[in-house]
């Protein structure tokens, strides 16, 4: 284990909503310590807990009970009066639905956003925009309407805003959402220069599969509890089937393998 502090720190954190049987757990006792320049892969199940844990570590939803803190503060210090622009210029989250993030007319308008919400004058924030739609491939769409891109660009593009902001860690809400099979090796690119380029990077998905490899550790969340942390390959050594997560490693040599109908 890494000797330095932990960049997020979640202790003890739950999520309950009131239920017809009294109150129901969607997050049950969440510890957790992410330390900086790593990939960590949260991989759970529909409904096991994944976009409530991502709003909640992003500042966006509180939790019910528990503490998260950031590089050493309470995460709500963090976001606090006077503070609030050190967070969002260090935080980001990808949403799983990339188009409820569009917020520009034009592609190089939404990629400025953040960076003029943090203040920055407005031809600095397009600076900023522009490099980072470089970075991301999308400079030549940058007078184009965000909706009229693909589901792959689009999640670029809401990188390309985070990058814009500076932000050196990334949470992504199932990144492969809706993306066909160019969308996903294009966004597995960008996961993958992301974490060349040392970024933080904490993605949680039911498709384990698809991002697997650049994974330093996995977390398996099973019903708002999380059931297993450690290495990969270890994990799914010790994966059991009622977490409803499959081990991808399989030998698909012939077509009558390539089925998710195992017995
Ligand atoms: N506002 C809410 N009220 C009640 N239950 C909720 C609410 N939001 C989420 N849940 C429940 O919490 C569980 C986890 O949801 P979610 O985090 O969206 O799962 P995942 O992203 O892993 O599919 C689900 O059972 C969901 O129905
Ligand atoms: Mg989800």
């Amino acid at each position: 284990m890494s000797e330095a502090a932990p960049l997020f720190s979640i202790r003890g954190l739950s999520k309950i909503f009131p239920d017809s049987s009294g109150e129901y757990r969607a997050l049950w006792d969440i510890n957790l310590d992410i330390y900086e320049g790593r990939c960590l892969l949260i991989a759970g199940s529909n409904g096991s807990g994944k976009t409530l844990l991502t709003r909640i570590m992003a500042g966006l939803l509180e939790p019910s009970s528990g503490e998260i803190f950031f590089r050493g503060r309470p995460l709500r210090d963090a976001q606090g009066k006077g503070t609030e622009k050190n967070l969002r210029s260090e935080l980001g989250l990808v949403f799983q639905d990339a188009d409820a993030q569009i917020v520009g007319e034009t592609v190089a308008e939404d990629a400025a956003f953040g960076p003029e919400n943090m203040g920055f004058p407005e031809n600095i924030a397009r600076n900023m925009a522009d490099r980072a739609l470089e970075a991301l491939g999308l400079l030549d769409k940058r007078e184009s309407p965000p909706r009229r891109l693909s589901g792959g660009e689009k999640r670029r593009l809401a990188v390309a805003g985070i990058i814009a902001m500076g932000c050196d860690t990334i949470i992504m809400d199932e990144p492969f959402a809706n993306l066909d099979w160019p969308g996903v090796v294009q966004t597995l690119r960008i996961i993958a220069e992301l974490r060349q380029n040392g970024k933080t990077l904490i993605i949680l998905t039911h498709e384990l599969e698809k991002v697997l490899a650049l994974a330093d550790r996995l977390v398996i969340l099973h019903r708002g509890l999380i059931r297993d942390d450690g290495p990969p390959a270890a994990v799914l050594d010790r994966l059991d089937p009622a977490w409803g997560v499959r081990d991808p490693r399989r030998n698909y040599a012939a077509v009558e393998d390539c089925s998710w109908l195992e017995v």
